[in-house]
Order: C-alpha cells, then structure tokens, then sequence
C-alpha cells in the first residue's frame, strides 16, 4: 500500500490524532517529491538480507544504521520526548527514516508553509531533505520501531524554527526554487 500524506487541520486536539481537513486533502508522493522528500516501500520482515535496502544504502551512502523503540513502557521521559520530536526543527542533515513495526506522523512544511501530514506504517522508508521543517509524533497506536540510517558519523543535532539563516535551510529553500525554474522550462 502506498503512503498516505494530508493537509492538516490545526487545531488544539491530541497531536496522535490524524488531524485531516474536512473535506480529506490528500497529499501525494510525486507532491513530496517536488519538497524533496523521498519514500520507498520495503518489506519490514527481511530488512537484514533485504536487497532493495541494501541498494538504497550504497547509493546514498547510508553506512550507520541502528534503531529506535518508541513506545511509554521502554522510554523514560516520554512525554518529554516526545513532546521535542513534535517542536518543529530542522537538521543540517537528511533525516532517513525505516518503520519496521507500529507506525507514526512525520509532518513537514510545504513551500506555503503548511503542514502535510505523513503517515508512515510498517514497510516505509522516507528521507527528509536537509534543512526542511518537520516533526514527528506517534499516533494513537502508541508504538513505533524505527530504523535510523545516516551518512558517516550520525548527528542527531535539532535547530528550533526559526532558522532562516542556517546554511542549511538557505540551502533547501534555494533548492525549491531552483526546482520550480526547472519545471517551469519544461513547459
Ligand atoms: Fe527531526
């Protein structure tokens, strides 16, 4: 099943709750694709032999891997970090993420600064551009695994909106204009 990603209503309820506008706004992965964020569907139960994974791994350099039990009976704090996950920050790095058990939200910014919702569930692996705006939280399922992959040495380094002046926020936003030029030539 492909990933489910949304315009979200922004309101005051439970963070866990899916948050959709009414009507449903679906956003679609060709959409995230022009914000610089990438998905693939992988099979959770193999990812120690898996091929594609591997594929993916040498041709983006991801050499560090390990991974992430997110759920209130194995965390201490986990209100707290939770609640850090769900500020809204960015990295100077790509964020790559692999759910391999339960699910959660990853929202990011779009270029009119909304929030697009995306659902990630067992099998998704999404890659979150450096320098884009973002955050996570569990829904109400409460539990997720996650496989964290990176490039070298892993810095889990969080810079708080706002950063208009990080290099590598100056660097996306860049990117996503010169993307528009590009796709307004093709026309
Ligand atoms: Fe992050």
């Amino acid at each position: 099943m492909a990933i489910e990603a949304w315009f979200m209503e922004e309101n005051n309820e439970d963070k866990r709750l899916p948050h959709h506008r009414s009507p449903k706004e679906f956003v679609s992965i060709s959409k995230l694709a022009e914000l610089g964020v990438l998905y693939w569907n992988l099979n959770p139960n193999d990812y120690e032999n898996d091929k594609e994974l591997q594929k993916i791994r040498e041709s983006r350099g991801y050499n560090y891997m390990d991974f992430l039990d997110l759920c209130p009976e194995r965390m201490e704090n986990y209100e707290e970090k939770l609640n850090n996950f769900f500020t809204e920050h960015i990295h100077a790095d790509e964020e790559i993420r692999y759910c391999l058990e339960g699910s959660g939200y990853f929202d990011v910014r779009d270029k009119d600064d909304r929030w697009i919702r995306i659902w990630i569930k067992e099998g998704d692996m999404i890659v979150l551009p450096a320098g884009i705006y973002h955050r996570f939280t569990l829904d109400t399922g409460n539990y997720v695994k996650l496989m964290r992959l990176f490039v070298g040495e892993p810095v889990w380094a969080a810079y708080n909106r706002p950063q208009e002046d990080h290099p590598s926020r100056k660097g996306y936003v860049r990117s996503l204009t010169e993307k528009v030029g590009v796709s307004i030539e093709a026309h």
